[in-house]
């Protein structure tokens, strides 16, 4: 693993003179991945507030940035506070990639992102996402298309092993993106047929490293410390994306950095007094069910202020089950705050979950 700038390895936030955005793709790092219907800005910050390096937004339809929709712009606002995020796009056709793409880049990103892996049947149907591995001419082009518009901004791309068994491809595809300029393929080692079902093998993400010179980011099934320890020792990689294991769960950022003595070099971590890193909280992964319910609290309410009411409660109804999902007698509470409208529903209900806690206590 290479070392950090500067000796400064918890992200920009938790010091705010430390930017690591030149060389994001040196890694060692973890990353948010994208997720389509959660890693909005809100959650995002909670995630780069527990140890997150950088982070992607939700895919982002190019035909619908580059007619600058409502909708898709609202997609790739940042909120203060976050650190690095790359805004990823999905679309089929290289010309609309590259207008949107450059939309995109006025808001500053870190990056740019192109998904090939998504399997969605609405979005394969339209040519885009992990039908793209069908035709890496296009993936080609789409690629240089993007690069070329928004230069000097770093271009990604996020890729599947394939289409299916038959039709495994990633090495082909990796050759071609990195002839194309991209900064690093992220690898989701599931075929399109496969969705999200089996488990991902690792074993692809570390042909793929062996195979090219840019920075290969390894995705797929991280969900806590251990995980973590195994996909780098096969891999190889020293960037990890983590996507459904920080749903529900954005401390698992926190989790293994403790959990791995993180700091990219041990000298550097002895560098840093107990007193500074008290004054670290972001890094600390809560420690119990109060706790959880705090942080739960603190995200809804910053879904509301970004969304409004109406949306953000709706949203979230999805989110509580993940959140607090380990915890004894919490499924009344669950089914209870799935079902809640207003802001103010939600904070009744947690403050009764507290009150049960403390009694028990
Ligand atoms: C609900 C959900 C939404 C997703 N949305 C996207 C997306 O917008 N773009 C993308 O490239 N991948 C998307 N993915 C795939 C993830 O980024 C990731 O590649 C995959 O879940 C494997 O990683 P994980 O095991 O850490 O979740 C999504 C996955 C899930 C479960």
């Amino acid at each position: 693993m290479s070392g950090c700038n500067g000796g400064r390895c918890f992200g920009n936030r938790l010091y705010p003179g430390y930017n690591r955005m030149k060389n994001i793709f040196t890694g060692p790092a973890l990353c948010l991945a994208p997720l389509a219907g959660y890693s909005d800005a809100a959650f995002r910050l909670l995630c780069f507030e527990f140890g997150a390096d950088f982070a992607l937004t939700e895919m982002v339809s190019a035909e619908g940035l580059k007619r600058e929709t409502p909708r898709t712009v609202k997609l790739i606002r940042k909120i203060d506070g976050e650190g690095p995020v790359g805004i990823q796009l999905f679309g089929s056709n290289a010309s609309s990639m590259a207008e949107a793409a450059e939309v995109a880049a006025a808001v500053r990103p870190a990056f740019i992102d192109l998904n090939f892996g998504c399997p969605v049947k609405k979005v394969v149907r339209k040519n885009g996402g992990a039908r793209l591995m069908r035709n890496l001419n296009l993936i080609g082009e789409i690629a240089c298309a993007v690069v070329n518009r928004v230069a000097p901004l770093q271009v990604t791309a996020k890729i599947r092993s394939g289409w299916n068994r038959e039709e495994e491809n990633y090495t082909e595809a990796g050759h071609i993106l990195q002839d194309a300029g991209v900064s690093a393929v992220t690898l989701h080692p599931r075929y399109r047929s496969q969705a999200f079902k089996g488990e991902a093998d690792w074993s692809h993400i570390a042909r793929l490293r062996e195979e090219l010179d840019i920075p290969v980011i390894a995705n797929g099934d991280v969900k806590s410390v251990e995980e973590y320890r195994k996909i780098v020792g096969i891999t190889g990689c020293n960037i990890v994306m983590i996507g459904r294991g920080a749903v529900g769960k954005p401390w698992i950022f926190a989790e293994i950095k403790e959990g791995t003595k993180w700091i990219c070099e041990k000298e550097e971590r002895e560098l840093i007094s107990p007193e500074e890193k008290r004054k670290m909280p972001g890094l600390k992964a809560p420690s119990g069910i109060m706790e959880k319910i705090d942080i739960l609290e603190r995200f809804v309410r910053m879904e509301v202020e970004l969304k409004g009411e109406d949306l953000a409660i709706l949203q979230m109804r999805k989110r509580y089950r993940s959140f607090i999902r380990d915890h004894y007698r919490m499924k009344d509470y669950r089914n209870r705050l799935s079902h809640s409208e207003k802001l103010d529903d939600v904070l009744i209900i947690l403050d009764e979950i507290r009150e049960e806690i403390r009694s028990n206590e």
